[in-house]
């Protein structure tokens, strides 16, 4: 048994969950009038309503407890202040450092890091405007019309991200995404550029990785076959904090962004990884993200627990999960340009805080973060939403809306944010059996045929969600509302005892892959399993 299941918050929380059969959100709502507004903050632009989670006011003070239990004021100011909170790579996590102003002193080993920061967004910037305004061109003078970002991860996820979720505004260079090793990727992409005027971006926070480099090969063999070895110094810009290997691939120290190993990769779309959301956007949107963020970091780091968004967010993932058995976690924005939020809330979930060991070494003996899944309202509705409404488990839901929007169709608008409404609504009420029954009579169902049609209709409800509303899906917004997700995963870490920094689960497989493609190259299968030399027998060569 470890500390944190037999710790006093952790059992009063426990012995909560237990009567929780009382907390019926139906009558929660009918005996307290001003539930919504008393479970609703407010923070960086953003609005939560957690209303619709299965908390009354003793569970939230339960819920605030075991935060400060768990010392997290602390642990925001150890990340806040560069201490190496991530102990297993010995580093300081200070992807807010990212997104302070000029004039903040954030101090490594005492070493102010706000100055480099500084810097290589100026860099970015000047770079950005001379991509942008045709003084940066390819290496027979034609202007750059495309940008390919070559890398995986966090190398590609939050800048992919954010360019689709900011589409409405663009005004620069067509983007292109390459992250697979599957070269139908790159290959494709390729066929529909002209070399003369496309820049790669490569970016790779340790610029070993396997399919990034594989892909950045492929681009520079394509680019060199086409205009010659000296074209690679106007053609390819890097983002690494590993000089030596950028060089080593042939681009100059005058041609890599550089950040620093206190960037996390799914940290780090606020360092020079965004570069593509520049190129496109331009700096001006780029440091509205950054405010947003920024501003958002600020209420993170001040506000009082009971009214800090990312801490509640935080807390009522650990309740739902670890107190009220909810399965998974479910992600549906409302908003098709928010198409890829799921993939990147994936990664900075599940790669942070899919661990089961705690930051003593000692196994847990409690869930760490669930599945995070989910897709775009209302196309979700029509696919999984089903399973959410009437399934045998209970699955947490997380709506997420801006409200205006951007395009000539406000009935839409409308359409959509009553769909959004509507779910969360329906998950909440549910629908009885008497209800169904009332409706089915009015529609003339009687004897056999009423009585039988009725439990497939019936709703359990009492399915617990957030709401989470932006005014517009703006840079600044969602700047904020993506720092409001990152603390949300630091502050459930910080519950749960465990490092959310590190990734050594991804190791393992990246060794095996290295071995296996020897044994492919080698044709020698010894030494591995046997499924696995079964399976590499009936590889073609
Ligand atoms: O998947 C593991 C990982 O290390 C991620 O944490 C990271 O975002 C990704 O690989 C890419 O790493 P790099 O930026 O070093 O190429």
């Amino acid at each position: 048994m470890s500390r944190l299941t037999e710790s006093p918050a952790w059992k009063l929380l426990q012995d909560t969950a237990r009567s929780a059969a009382s907390l019926v959100l139906k009558d929660l709502f009918a005996a307290t009038p001003d539930r919504a507004e008393a479970l609703t903050v407010s923070a960086a632009g953003l609005v939560l309503d957690y209303s619709k989670q299965r908390v009354d006011a003793v569970v939230v003070e339960r819920l605030i407890a075991l935060a400060a239990q768990q010392q997290l004021p602390r642990w925001i100011e150890r990340m806040f202040s560069g201490e190496r909170i991530n102990a297993s790579e010995q580093r300081a996590v200070l992807h807010v450092a990212l997104r302070a102003p000029r004039d903040t002193q954030i101090l490594v080993d005492g070493n102010d890091v706000m100055p480099q920061v500084h810097a290589v967004l100026d860099r970015m910037t000047a770079f950005a405007d001379a991509v942008r305004s045709g003084g940066w061109t390819g290496e027979t003078g034609s202007r750059i019309t495309d940008i390919v970002n070559i890398g995986i991860g966090g190398s590609d996820l939050g800048p992919r991200m954010v360019c689709e979720a900011l589409a409405a505004s663009h005004a620069g260079p067509r983007l292109h995404f390459v992250a697979n090793v599957d070269a139908a990727q790159i290959s494709a992409t390729l066929r529909s550029l002209k070399p003369s005027s496309t820049l790669f971006i490569v970016a790779s926070k340790t610029f070993t990785t396997q399919e990034t480099m594989a892909n950045a090969r492929a681009a520079r063999h394509w680019l060199v076959s086409h205009l010659g070895e000296a074209a690679v110094a106007q053609h390819f810009v890097a983002v690494s904090t590993n000089l030596a290997e950028v060089r080593k691939f042939g681009i100059a120290a005058a041609n890599m962004f550089e950040f620093w190993d206190w960037v996390g990769g799914r940290y780090s779309l606020w360092s020079a990884v965004g570069l593509p959301i520049m190129l496109a956007y331009g700096p001006a949107t780029f440091r509205e993200l950054l405010a947003g963020a920024h501003a958002m970091d600020q209420h993170f780091r001040s506000a009082p627990l009971a009214q800090n968004l990312p801490v509640l967010m935080g807390l009522l993932s650990v309740w739902n999960s670890n107190f009220l058995g909810s399965e998974s976690q479910v992600i549906a924005a409302y908003a098709q340009r928010l198409e890829r939020f799921v993939g990147w809330v994936q990664q900075l979930e599940m790669e942070s805080n899919g661990k089961s060991v705690d930051r003593e070494g000692l196994p847990v003996d409690y869930r760490t973060t669930p599945a995070h899944w989910g897709d775009v309202g209302t196309n979700a509705q029509h696919a999984f939403f089903q399973m959410l409404h009437q399934g045998s488990a209970m699955h947490a839901v997380d709506f997420i809306l801006p409200l205006a929007a951007e395009h000539d169709y406000p009935e839409q608008q409308r359409m959509l944010i009553a769909n959004c409404l509507a779910q969360s609504a329906a998950l909440m009420r549910g629908k009885t059996a008497d209800e169904v029954r009332t409706e089915l009579q009015a529609k003339g169902f009687e004897g056999e045929a009423l009585a039988s049609a009725i439990a497939p209709r019936v709703f359990g409800g009492n399915r617990p969600s957030n709401t989470i509303l932006l005014a517009r899906l703006d840079a600044r917004h969602l700047g904020a509302l993506l720092a409001a997700y990152e603390h949300r995963t630091f502050v459930a870490s910080v519950i749960w005892n465990i490092n959310a920094f590190d990734q050594w689960g991804v190791e393992l497989g990246k060794q095996l892959a290295q071995s296996v493609l020897r044994a492919i190259d080698a044709r020698e299968a010894a030494g591995f399993d046997g499924s696995t030399r079964a399976l590499l027998a009936r590889i073609p060569h």
